[in-house]
């Protein structure tokens, strides 16, 4: 079946979604009560793995602890959103259920720190992000989400306080918009969605990604409106073998009371 040449569907949830771009730039107004609850109800109805809920957020309203969260993200936009959360997974809240009822958290029986359910958590943290950003979009506000907040992990430990069995995910930067860049192209979506198997020609995906290399190549970002982005190609040649991501790993889950080898 091509993917290739049929109309969509719109209606206001999915033009939502269709117009979705990361936003750096933010107007400095708060956001109300209103607006917050609801973000924040939104995230609770994603769905949760075994129903565990797995996960919290930390709201960060401090302006100094937004100043050094921006630091350790090397993106100062970071300290100018009105709303700012960094999305945990989270077994500690789980641990302290399991203990009042009798389980031993530290003894071998104690699955909930293994490595299934360090990433069954994240699966649930990144589900319930991706609804606050979906909410707040609805609501015409920006988001950005911060892998960058990751950047000094032990540190970001420190300043969230996040105790043991925790560990943190993503940040999502909130506000009302201060700039309206263009939406970044899609790849075709014949490369990414497959039927039955895994594509069968990965010469033919090659082909149909010149196009789309050409088409990000025109795009600028407006962190750096100097010049186009690279082609997308060149951009993952380039992540391939960039390793200054690495520490953004798992590497710090130990110190946190997981056994991720399980
Ligand atoms: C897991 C994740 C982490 C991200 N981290 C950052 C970040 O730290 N800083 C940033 O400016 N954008 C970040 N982004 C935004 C991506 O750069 C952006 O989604 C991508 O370039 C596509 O652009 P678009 O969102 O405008 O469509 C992140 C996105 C995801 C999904």
């Amino acid at each position: 079946m091509s993917a290739m040449a049929e109309e969509i569907i719109h209606n206001e949830t999915i033009d939502t979604l269709l117009n979705r771009r990361s936003i750096r730039a933010f107007e400095p107004e708060p956001l109300d009560e209103a607006t917050i609850a609801t973000l924040e109800t939104c995230a609770q109805h994603a769905a949760s793995s075994q129903f565990l809920n797995d996960w919290s957020a930390i709201r960060v309203a401090d302006s100094a602890l937004k100043e050094k969260l921006a630091e350790i993200a090397h993106q100062p936009y970071v300290a100018t959103a009105p709303l700012l959360y960094v999305f945990v997974l989270d077994e500690y809240r789980n641990a302290q259920i399991a203990k009042r009822k009798g389980v031993d958290v530290y003894s071998d029986d104690f699955t909930l720190r293994n490595s299934y359910r360090f990433s069954q958590a994240q699966n649930d943290a990144v589900l319930a992000l991706h609804a606050m950003e979906t909410a707040a979009e609805s609501l015409g506000l920006g988001c950005v989400i911060l892998g960058s907040v990751l950047g000094d992990i032990p540190e970001l430990i420190k300043l969230l306080e996040l105790p043991e069995y925790t560990y943190p995910v993503l940040g999502l930067a909130i506000g009302k918009p201060a700039q309206s860049p263009a939406l970044k192209p899609r790849m075709p979506r014949d490369d990414q969605f497959f039927e039955d198997g895994y594509c069968d020609d990965p010469d033919l995906m090659l082909e149909r990604l010149d196009h789309f290399d050409a088409e990000v190549h025109k795009y600028y970002d407006l962190r750096d409106t100097s010049r186009p982005v690279d082609a997308f190609s060149d951009q993952i040649a380039n992540q391939a073998t960039n390793r200054s991501v690495l520490k953004n790993g798992f590497e710090h889950a130990k110190q946190q009371g997981f056994v991720l080898d399980k």
